[in-house]
């Protein structure tokens, strides 16, 4: 072997060395930038994702006006994107504290299946103690001896079996979101997500917050705190839709405070303004879960009673009326000033089946009742008394409803009233007698107010059917009768006064003298009323002729020894004016 041939092998070997390390060096350099790039494509897509998630978040959340729409659009958001089990937002209460899961995705109403949660005082505590902090609070209930403990770093968070608390933070506070994992486990990426996800969800709820407290400011009367015009007629659209489509009922009452414009020219605006406030806060009180009560003009107030029917609100306006009869006003002499109130009663779908049909039947019977307040109280100015039902606001009002429905009720049961309490005072009943006899005959037919109109106005013989429903108006007149005086025999005598002498009357077929006494007058002064005044389809007849008819039914249909003390009466009666409308 030559010198030159080892030099040559050995620098060749030398080189091939090189070049294998190289080669060697190259390859593990491409495999560790391959690994790099594998990497960063990893992050990049882990942060894609992160990326998506926030903006699809904020999506959501800007899609929502209200702090309902934003709890739920957040809480759908933890379940359907995030993979948490289910999540729960709690509503702060006026102090900030977390008061009661106000909405949970999913839910029970949804008809989805609900994953289980935690105890629900140990949940309470958790909010509570969560709503105080900055913090996340998470707890791992499978662990053993797991104290709730505050999420510092997304690295130590368990993948799965935890719940968490996230605190909304904000002045005032939001409220807490609890949110419980899924079956798919939950990787720092996701809690890295809290923090920014946190964030956009405290904005959202404070965006909310404030556009809702702009709207109700928008919504309020400003010297009453209820509920505006505007607001109430949009109130009452939406229940008009929903009552067309689900077939629900409700009540309005108009409510407007009789001689109002004499509290503001007598003792000033500022005066009268309380006179409206001492109204709306009754009305509020009264309605409080139960309905809304609105101002809807300078002295007139709105009331809406979803489900209530015309006896159910009827009630209603009868509490409120004898709430408003035993408040004293105080007004700035020291004195105390009864305030009074017209209401007008209207009944969806009964009424009308639209907004203003509703309204406008509404305010027909308002007006009807504050001019018989007026006509009332101008005949009460003059030497004679006339009947009327004074106090009994709410009843009268009834009676005006039924009077604006047929335009005969009250003619009848003031005339009947008059009969009743001269042939009471022929026979020499006592004056509480006469008192009681005469509200009865003011009342004897409020229960009108519940029959339907085709059978109400129907001119010709009624049918057996229709029938049978006009008696009901003598049980119902028994319901509405309250808070009147002696109201135990008033109702007694409005129930018996369709009874018969011979047995063969309504509701329990009494006979001869098991009728009340004072019934018995009433069923007279009804019939003579009714034959002797003017009807759309029929003259009344006169007075001669209609006891000439109270003679022919004596002893079958009436009392035959009244309708003798009666004939008394019709001859003293005789330079009366004949009242000309009439009822049966
Ligand atoms: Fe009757
Ligand atoms: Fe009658």
């Amino acid at each position: 072997m030559t010198p030159e041939f080892t030099v040559a092998t050995v620098a060749g070997t030398i080189s091939w060395v090189l070049l294998l390390s190289a080669t060697a060096l190259a390859f593990a350099k491409a495999r560790r930038a391959q690994r790099e790039l594998w990497r960063t494509t990893k992050d990049m897509a882990g942060h894609a994702e992160q990326l998506r998630l926030l903006n699809r978040f904020t999506f959501l959340l800007t899609q929502e006006t209200r702090r309902h729409g934003v709890a739920r659009a957040a809480t759908e958001f933890f379940v359907q994107e995030m993979g948490a089990g289910r999540a729960v937002f709690w509503r702060p209460d006026s102090e900030g504290e977390p008061e009661a899961p106000w909405l949970s995705f999913p839910s029970e109403e949804d008809g989805r299946e609900v994953p289980p949660t935690l105890p629900e005082a140990q949940r309470i505590i958790l909010a509570r103690t969560a709503g105080r902090g900055t913090t996340p609070l998470l707890l791992t209930p499978d662990r053993q001896d797991q104290r709730p403990q505050p999420l510092q770093r997304a690295a130590d968070a368990p993948a799965q079996g935890f719940a968490f608390y996230i605190p909304l933070h904000g002045s005032p506070r939001e409220g807490v979101l609890e949110v419980y994992s899924g079956p798919e486990p939950w990787g720092p990426e996701r809690w890295e997500l809290l923090g920014p996800l946190t964030t956009e969800l405290t904005n959202a709820l404070r965006r909310a917050r404030h556009y809702e407290e702009v709207q109700e400011r928008a919504d309020v009367d400003f010297v009453t705190g209820l509920f505006n015009h505007r607001f109430m007629q949009a109130y009452l659209h939406k229940l008009v839709s929903a009552g067309a489509s689900r077939g629900r009922k409700f009540a309005v009452l108009l409510m407007d405070v009789n001689d109002f414009k004499s509290f503001n020219d007598t003792y000033g605006h500022s005066v009268g303004d309380r006179v409206l406030q001492v109204v709306a806060n009754q009305l509020r009180l009264m309605t409080d879960g139960e309905g809304m009560v609105g101002r809807f003009g300078g002295d007139e107030f709105i009331v809406v009673l979803p489900g209530h029917g015309r006896l159910e609100a009827g009630a209603f306006a009868q509490a409120f009326q004898d709430w408003l009869t035993n408040y004293a006003f105080k007004t700035p002499l020291g004195g105390a000033v009864p305030i009074v109130v017209s209401t007008g009663l209207a009944v969806f779908p009964d009424d009308g089946g639209q907004r203003q049909e509703l309204l406008a039947a509404a305010d027909a019977r308002l007006y009807q009742c504050k001019r018989s307040a007026a006509n009332g109280r101008k005949r009460s100015s003059h030497a004679k008394p006339q009947p009327g039902l004074g106090v009994f606001g709410f009843l009268d009002s009834l009676v005006t409803s039924i009077d604006s429905r047929d335009h005969y009720t009250r003619a009848h049961c003031e005339s009947t009233a008059e009969y009743a309490v001269t042939l009471a005072q022929e026979i020499g009943l006592s004056p509480s007698a006469q008192r009681t006899l005469r509200l009865a005959a003011l009342l004897h037919d409020v229960g009108k107010i519940c029959i339907p109109d085709h059978i109400l106005h129907k001119p010709g013989a009624l049918t057996a059917d229709e029938f049978e429903v006009i008696k009901h108006h003598v049980s119902i007149a028994e319901n509405l009768i309250v808070d009147v005086p002696d109201a135990e025999e008033v109702r007694m005598i409005a129930r018996h006064h369709h009874e018969r002498f011979d047995g063969s009357g309504y509701p329990d077929g009494l006979q001869g003298e098991e009728i009340p006494f004072l019934a018995r007058i009433l069923a007279l002064a009804d019939a003579f009323s009714a034959i002797s005044l003017d009807r759309p389809y029929r003259r009344g007849l006169a007075r001669d002729e209609a006891y000439a008819e109270l003679q022919r039914v004596a002893g079958t249909q009436l009392d035959p020894e009244l309708v003798k003390s009666f004939g008394r009466v019709v001859v003293a009666l005789e330079n009366e004016p004949v009242p000309t409308a009439a009822a049966f």
